[in-house]
């Protein structure tokens, strides 16, 4: 028998019809002189119903939950409309059943409501990929994805393969190592990005390529990382920021279009300097109103001595004003605190205004108190949360405040992040590269390259949706004498160059264009896409946060032989 139809797709139009559907016994219910079948495929769910004349009717009661059916009938009306499900106003009479295969007794079932833990959901990842929610995940996913392709396309873009067994590129994290069989004591690297490539692709002339690109960081995983991910990896010649700037939103923009979306371009752009300053984080999540507010200047000489003391040493004090005053309660303010200092910091004070009375956690005399309020015009019933100490430090905590206590309004809110530092500096004070060190400096800042590193922007940007990072970018050194410089500022030696790079320098000498680019952290994206919360419900078969596929169990050892093939001991 030969399908004619996905059973989700079944609707009023084929009323009187004979269908021939397959899938997945969802729920069956027998209620004596009818049984009544949800039947399950990829698209939806449809209701068989068995009526008593049926020639095997007492058979049908043996078939169980997540037995693969075929099923012969005839669609009609349903006298109960279902308003939960596609399929709803109608119903499939049964003419002729076969069971395909039967199911084991299993450890949880798609039409199970109830929560199961993450780890039995992964580790039977083909129950679970069975779930609607899942479903739909993975089918958002294969649609953006077209959509990027076809958008790229579009607009001139080759998608260009390019290798996994490659030698290690400086990302930032962990790479993880592959032995060479044939090369005993040699490895491969799997790549963290494809960003040495790309950029050889723009030196070989492809001018415009993209590749939705496998990538690999041995990280410490968080809910929106995984050790192996995917980014849809861009790179272009002869353009400037802006050029990737506006390809990027006309990308997104279309993308969104396929979840009913009119996201409107061009997107805010912010500095990295004003970003920390209005909002303490490099991402910040601008569904949130409540931006950061200065008061240096206005406790500079506060009657409040540690106040003074932290400014006068190059601190600063920043505040975050909230509504619902009266919410924050002496258990509430606690919590604030320990949470505060569990980031490292003090904890906060508050201003607030209750009950017609201006009122601080800190003695301020009356006349600062009278001039905060005709600072902010703090209103009836809100609170200020001020924090003391350097920027640096105490970023985090007051960007922290806003996502917690912030008023959030719904939405996709994009913002470029542009002029990132250069460097940063690591705990023993050397420098490390803020993007990675194919990043070019601002061309105002070239002249302090060596002697106040810490001061020079990048022509860097990351784009960030909803507070997360979902990209990031930059416009590349082409000028190989800058490549050396900016090598040497992170005492990577002429030897280790050589070693690591020296392919990538002896290219960029061969007739380099202005190039640069951005990848996407694909997966992220269709997690804030589908409305999930950690990017393993986009991602068909993700891995824990340790790193484990619990499914197949991995990662696991190997054999001796295997071991020996490679000439490698395990100690
Ligand atoms: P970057 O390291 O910023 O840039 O990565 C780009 C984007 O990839 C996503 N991402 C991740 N997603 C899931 N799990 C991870 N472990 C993970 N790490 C990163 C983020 C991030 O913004 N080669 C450069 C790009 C370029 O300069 O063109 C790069 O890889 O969303």
């Amino acid at each position: 028998m030969k399908r004619t139809d996905y059973c989700g797709n079944i609707n009023e139009s084929f009323i009187g019809k004979d269908v021939i559907v397959k899938g997945w016994v969802h729920k069956l219910r027998d209620i004596g002189n009818l049984i009544f079948i949800d039947l399950r495929d990829r698209e939806g769910i449809v209701q068989i119903v068995v009526e008593n004349d049926f020639k095997n009717f007492e058979d049908i009661k043996k078939i169980r939950t997540e037995f693969v059916i075929e099923v012969t009938g005839k669609v009609r009306e349903r006298e109960k409309i279902n308003p939960e499900l596609k399929t709803g106003k109608i119903e499939i009479v049964a003419k002729e059943i076969n069971v395909l295969n039967t199911a084991e007794e299993l450890p949880f079932f798609p039409s199970e409501k109830k929560d199961i833990s993450e780890e039995v959901r992964l580790k039977y990842r083909y129950i679970d990929l069975r779930k609607d929610r899942l479903k739909k995940n993975m089918a958002l996913r294969h649609k953006v994805v077209l959509n990027i392709r076809n958008f790229l396309n579009d607009n001139g873009f080759y998608e260009i393969e390019t290798p996994v067994l490659i030698k290690s590129t400086p990302e930032g994290a962990r790479d993880f190592l592959v032995p060479s069989r044939l090369h005993p004591g040699k490895f491969y690297a799997l790549p963290q990005s494809p960003q040495l490539y790309k950029q050889i692709l723009m030196i070989s002339g492809f001018d415009k390529y993209f590749q939705i690109a496998r990538c690999f960081r041995d990280e410490d995983l968080r809910a929106d990382r995984q050790p192996e991910f995917s980014q849809i990896d861009i790179e272009m010649s002869f353009v400037e920021e802006d050029d990737v700037l506006t390809l990027s939103e006309n990308m997104l923009s279309s993308a969104f279009k396929t979840i009913g979306q009119n996201v409107s371009t061009p997107f805010l752009r912010l500095t990295y300097e004003e970003a920390i300053n209005r909002f303490g984080s490099d991402k910040p999540d601008l569904r949130i109103k409540e931006e950061i507010e200065d008061f240096t200047e206005f406790f500079k000489d506060s009657s409040i001595n540690f106040l003074k003391d932290i400014i006068k040493e190059g601190g600063v004090v920043k505040g975050i004003r909230f509504n619902n005053a009266k919410s924050f309660s002496r258990k509430v303010i606690d919590s604030i605190n320990q949470d505060l200092r569990n980031l490292g910091g003090k904890g906060a004070f508050w201003i607030r205004s209750l009950n017609g009375e201006l009122k601080s956690s800190l003695k301020f005399s009356e006349n600062e108190i009278n001039s905060f309020q005709n600072k902010t015009s703090i209103e009836e019933n809100q609170i200020y949360f001020l924090i003391a100490g350097k920027l640096k430090e105490i970023a985090q905590q007051l960007d922290f405040l806003r996502r917690k206590f912030g008023e959030k309004e719904e939405g996709f809110n994009f913002l470029w992040v542009t002029d990132f530092p250069l460097f940063e500096e690591d705990e023993d004070g050397n420098l490390t590269s803020s993007h990675h060190p194919f990043t070019s400096p601002k061309y105002e800042d070239i002249d302090k390259l060596e002697n106040e590193p810490l001061k020079v922007r990048s022509n860097a940007y990351d784009i960030v949706l909803n507070g997360y990072e979902i990209g990031g970018g930059s416009i590349r050194i082409h000028d190989f004498k800058l490549q050396q410089r900016i090598f040497k500022l992170l005492r990577i030696s002429e030897e280790e160059i050589e070693k690591k790079f020296g392919f990538f320098i002896k290219a960029l000498k061969s007739g380099t264009p202005p190039h640069g680019g951005i990848a996407f952290g694909l997966d992220r994206l269709i997690m804030i896409m589908a409305g999930e919360n950690s990017i393993r419900d986009v991602i068909a078969f993700p891995k824990t946060t340790s790193g484990m596929d619990l499914m197949s169990e991995t990662p696991s050892s190997v054999s001796k032989e295997q071991l020996d093939e490679l000439k490698i001991k395990i100690i």
